[in-house]
């Protein structure tokens, strides 16, 4: 059943997006050649709490971090560690979960780490089209569009880049729960999927591979590593549909 939001729930959730955003803000420039994952996390984890936003990630199902933070062939749900040191180049994403007054929102950025060593130019492309990805489903989502819609266009600009797009997860609905119907597909699912509807509101998440989008589990139970070892970007944003188009409730200013 898909949560239609009433103006004091998306007041919630635009509090815990712009909080959100605000660490993801601060967070980014951050990103240092020789950080631990671990210690990224912690630094996130102190930004949520003086913002006063909860860490939703800590204690979902076991999880104990404030973030997921994927380094180059993981693609999402890295588990932050001082035995994952970043240098220069590494293609790393930070995946981070709010709650503010009961509410959720979800975001996730990619970045490349700064430093001594030139971007490799796929990588930088990898990302661009990620986000392109996000940009033209927050574009093409709406009142009154379906939900397939949405998906479709999402796998379009990914696999006319050459890139390819992770099948085995999704995006979702998002509110009092992290996890909400609908699930939010970033492929052809041969489904037209939900008509969106005003006061929906959705993580939504292109996760995408420079080589096949086929991945594996990791013995930590978390870690989503490409089958092929490529390398990969995931974005997200938490959005909410209106009268007249969208909302994205975690937009960094
Ligand atoms: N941000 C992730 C998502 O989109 C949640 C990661 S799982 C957690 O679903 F354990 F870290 F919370
Ligand atoms: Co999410």
């Amino acid at each position: 059943m898909i949560m239609i939001k009433n103006k004091a729930a998306l007041a919630k959730m635009r509090d815990a997006g712009q909080k959100l955003a605000q660490v993801m803000h601060d967070t980014l420039p951050t990103v240092v050649s020789g950080m631990t994952t671990a210690a990224l996390d912690a630094e996130v984890e102190a930004r949520m709490r003086a913002l006063g936003l909860h860490p939703a990630c800590k204690g979902f199902k076991g999880y104990r971090h404030a973030s997921c933070i994927s380094v180059n062939d993981i693609v999402v749900h890295g588990v932050p560690s001082p035995n994952v040191q970043l240098k220069a180049g590494d293609c790393v994403t930070i995946d981070i979960v709010g709650i503010s007054q009961g509410y959720h929102a979800d975001m996730a950025r990619t970045l490349i780490v700064p430093g001594s060593v030139e971007p490799a130019p796929e990588v930088v492309r990898l990302i661009a089209v990620a986000e392109q990805s996000l940009k033209r489903a927050q574009e093409v989502a709406g009142p009154g569009i379906r939900l397939g819609v949405v998906s479709r266009a999402i796998q379009q600009v990914i696999e006319a880049a050459g890139f390819g797009v992770l099948r085995d997860f999704v995006g979702h609905g998002i509110g009092r729960q992290m996890h909400e119907d609908p699930q939010v597909p970033n492929f052809d699912t041969g489904d037209e999927g939900p008509l969106l509807r005003p006061g929906m509101t959705l993580a939504i998440e292109p996760m995408i591979t420079i080589g096949a989008p086929e991945v594996i589990i990791l013995p930590d139970r978390w870690s989503v590593q490409t089958r092929d070892r490529s390398w990969s970007a995931h974005v997200e944003n938490t959005v909410a549909i209106t009268e007249n188009g969208l909302e994205i409730l975690t937009q960094i200013r």
